[in-house]
């Protein structure tokens, strides 16, 4: 259950009231529930328990990679998955382990490899032939092995939105699946290599399981033929990709996923690897926004606030719905069907579209589910300073990330 709850008509996060916080550090500001992450980590650490079979759980970095959330996580015990140089140093100054961390991406540089192999990570996630190469090329110039596994595209839609579905052949992740037992078997004949493992991942805000037993289907049916030519693995990676309720979707829980999987992959004596994002840290974060003009059109109500598409995207680049609703729920306006946008010059800056709402200039306004994708994504367009964050934990809240400043913005550049 989340910890976003009303007392008395008033929005609260664990113990601590929104409007104390936007009193303190203003609007527009990002607020995480520390009890929702450790919640949601648990649930998946349980499950995996329970199941008795060796797992390792890689949070996937570019969901919420804020040092004191990285922190939090690394407590739990939590490994990680990073896409970039950035992210892999974001681990290491937050205190997790190089052992613990896997790489993806289809774009790794010569630089990033040759940080991920001299610090001995995990594993490298091969997204191409040519990426092995390279990756070989850089461990016999360290005189290092490198760990790897082969991220194979398995060709199975995940019928989320096309712009985060990664696992058909369309895409540009991953090995063919075709290709991937020819890849495999160059794999093996390097001398600085040394293949680990099997991974995929189809796609993000998956509320079924199916895509997701498909997909592991195919993944054992090169187990079994890498197998018969004498390739061995020790683990198998099934990436992230369980959706969130933000509206009425009903995703399977953690508890359900990780036993439809446990099963799927009893007949093999693999460690099971997952990298979760969004269900980790989606429900725990929350935007408090103001309200600073309404405005009737012939057309139109908009709320137009101070939160913006540079500070949540999701709703301008894949129409998501985010839940809008009023710190104070008691209000004297009459009820409205408002578009909720932000100050960007541009149309497709909207937060929210046809909300039925009771709004006053000044009022504010929480934008829930903003814990994944949210502040990770946000930029300075419009030179629009990104905004603090803060984490609560019982009736206890603490800036993790000032807002910044407009010099910061004008810093690097020059006249
Ligand atoms: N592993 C890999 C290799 C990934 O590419 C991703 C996400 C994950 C794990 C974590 O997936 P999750 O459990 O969070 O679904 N910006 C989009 C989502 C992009 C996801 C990219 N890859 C959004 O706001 O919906």
């Amino acid at each position: 259950m989340s910890s976003f709850q009303y007392k008395n008509q008033e929005l609260f996060i664990e113990q601590v009231a929104l409007r104390e916080i936007a009193r303190q550090f203003g609007t527009p500001c990002y607020v995480y529930s520390k009890s929702d992450i450790s919640n949601n980590w648990l649930a998946f650490q349980a499950a995996l328990q329970n199941s008795k079979r060796a797992f390792k759980i890689h949070y996937a970095v570019k969901a919420n990679s804020n040092l004191s959330i990285l922190k939090l996580l690394t407590s739990l015990g939590a490994g990680f998955d990073v896409v970039s140089g950035g992210e892999l140093e974001r681990v290491l100054a937050a205190g997790g382990h190089a052992a613990d961390i896997v790489f993806s991406g289809v774009g790794k540089s010569h630089q990033e490899i040759k940080r991920a192999i001299e610090l001995n990570i995990c594993s490298i996630h091969i997204e191409s032939e040519q990426e092995l190469l390279r990756v070989h090329e850089v461990a016999k110039d360290t005189n290092k092995i490198a760990n790897i596994a082969i991220r194979v595209n398995p060709n199975i839609s995940s019928g989320s939105h096309p712009y985060i579905s990664t696992g058909s052949k369309n895409n540009k992740f991953g090995v063919d699946y075709e290709k991937s037992l020819a890849v495999y078997q160059q794999a093996s004949k390097l001398s600085h290599i040394a293949i680990k493992g099997i991974a995929c991942h189809i796609g993000s805000q998956l509320t079924s399981l199916e895509p997701f037993l498909n997909a592991i289907d195919q993944l054992l049916i090169l187990v079994v033929e890498l197998k018969d030519n004498n390739i061995s693995l020790e683990y198998i990676d099934v990436g992230g990709g369980l959706g969130i309720c933000y509206n009425d979707e009903t995703p399977p829980l953690p508890e359900e996923y990780i036993n439809a999987i446990v099963d799927k992959i009893k007949n093999t004596n693999l460690e099971l690897h997952i990298e979760p994002g969004r269900s980790i840290v989606a429900n725990s974060g929350t935007i408090i926004t103001k309200v600073e003009y309404l405005k009737t059109t012939a057309d139109n109500n908009f709320a137009i606030v101070d939160a913006a598409m540079n500070d949540l995207l999701r709703p301008s680049l894949y129409q998501s719905f985010h839940q809008i609703v009023p710190l104070q729920q008691e209000n004297s306006a009459s009820e409205q069907n408002y578009a909720v946008v932000g100050p960007i010059c541009e149309s497709g800056d909207f937060l929210g579209t046809s909300r039925k709402l009771r709004l006053n200039a000044g009022d504010l306004l929480a934008i829930k589910d903003c814990g994944a994708y949210g502040f990770s994504m946000s930029s300075n367009y419009n030179t629009r300073p990104r905004c603090p964050e803060i984490l609560v934990d019982g009736s206890k809240f603490s800036l993790i990330r000032k807002r910044e400043t407009i010099e910061q913005l004008l810093e690097n550049e020059m006249l």
